[in-house]
């Protein structure tokens, strides 16, 4: 038995692919003294090449937190991150935003979207960063903004869209550039049923084409089925990895009736 295999979270990959995130005894405080909130206690996970990794669990157990440091957002206290093998706390701040920008995907939960931006410029930006052209960034971004069934707001800016369209230009975001991990904090949040089910099979699309990997916060029971694997987290620590919602909330699935809302 190797090491990794004899730890209870780090099953080896059956299926042999490579590992895109890796995370050991990730620790992470926020404040100090009397205050302080022990977000990450020890962190042990893998993401592999290929896979949608769902990350649930009751709020305030660290979700938002975790992959805020696999995306290189927020410095780490302790323990071990890389990111395709690159480590951010071994990077200064140049070398950081363009990692970030080239290889990560990044949907905030509140959206983070620039009110002064029409939404196409929006989602350009991270073509931007990474040296595109701005007319061939402003096309690219129409085409996503198009998939994200958009196509006809991209002169808007984010104020005169609803709060699940600015959720679909995030997203747009975080894909327009293709990066091999994208990161999306609840991203199904304020859509309908099925506009919700249409941007996760789109994000699985991703995921399938092999070399892309996912990491999706959620507690949306109507999504589950699309996870490869989904990590459940309480206090600040990953406690079960299992492969279907099923195994963590029995036949009905309804993390909110578990006691997990957002
Ligand atoms: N900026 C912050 N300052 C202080 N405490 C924070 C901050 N962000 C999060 N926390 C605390 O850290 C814990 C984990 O938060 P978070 O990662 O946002 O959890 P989740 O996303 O699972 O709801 C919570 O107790 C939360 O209150
Ligand atoms: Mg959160």
């Amino acid at each position: 038995m190797t090491a990794i295999a004899s730890q209870p979270n780090m099953q080896a990959d059956p299926a042999g692919r490579g590992l895109a995130v890796r995370c050991r005894a990730i620790t992470k405080n926020y404040g100090a003294g009397q205050s302080v909130v022990r977000a990450l206690r020890g962190i042990d996970l893998d993401v592999y090449l290929g896979e949608l990794l769902m990350l649930v669990g009751p709020s305030g157990c660290g979700k938002t937190t975790l992959i805020s440091v696999i995306a290189g957002v927020l410095d780490r206290d302790g323990g071990e991150c890389t990111v395709f093998g690159k480590d951010f706390s071994a990077m200064n701040s140049r070398e950081r935003t363009r990692f970030r920008g080239q290889t990560i995907g990044f949907v905030f939960q509140s959206f983070n979207l620039i009110p002064t931006l029409t939404i196409a410029e929006n989602v350009s930006v991270p073509l931007l960063l990474n040296g595109v052209h701005r007319r061939a960034a402003l096309a690219k971004a129409k085409e996503m903004l198009d998939t994200v069934g958009l196509g006809a707001r991209v002169n808007d800016t984010p104020n005169r869209l609803s709060g699940g369209q600015q959720q679909r230009v995030a997203i747009a975001r975080a894909l327009v550039h293709d990066p091999k991990l994208i990161v999306c904090d609840e991203p199904t949040s304020a859509l309908d049923h099925e506009t919700g089910h249409k941007i996760v099979e789109l994000l699985k699309g991703v995921a399938m084409g092999g070399n892309r990997s996912l990491v999706v916060v959620t507690h949306d029971n109507r999504i589950f089925d699309f996870a490869d694997r989904i990590a459940h987290m309480d206090d600040g620590q990953v406690d079960k990895i299992v492969g279907s919602a099923k195994e963590l909330y029995g036949p009905n699935m309804n993390a909110s009736h578990a006691g997990e809302k957002a």
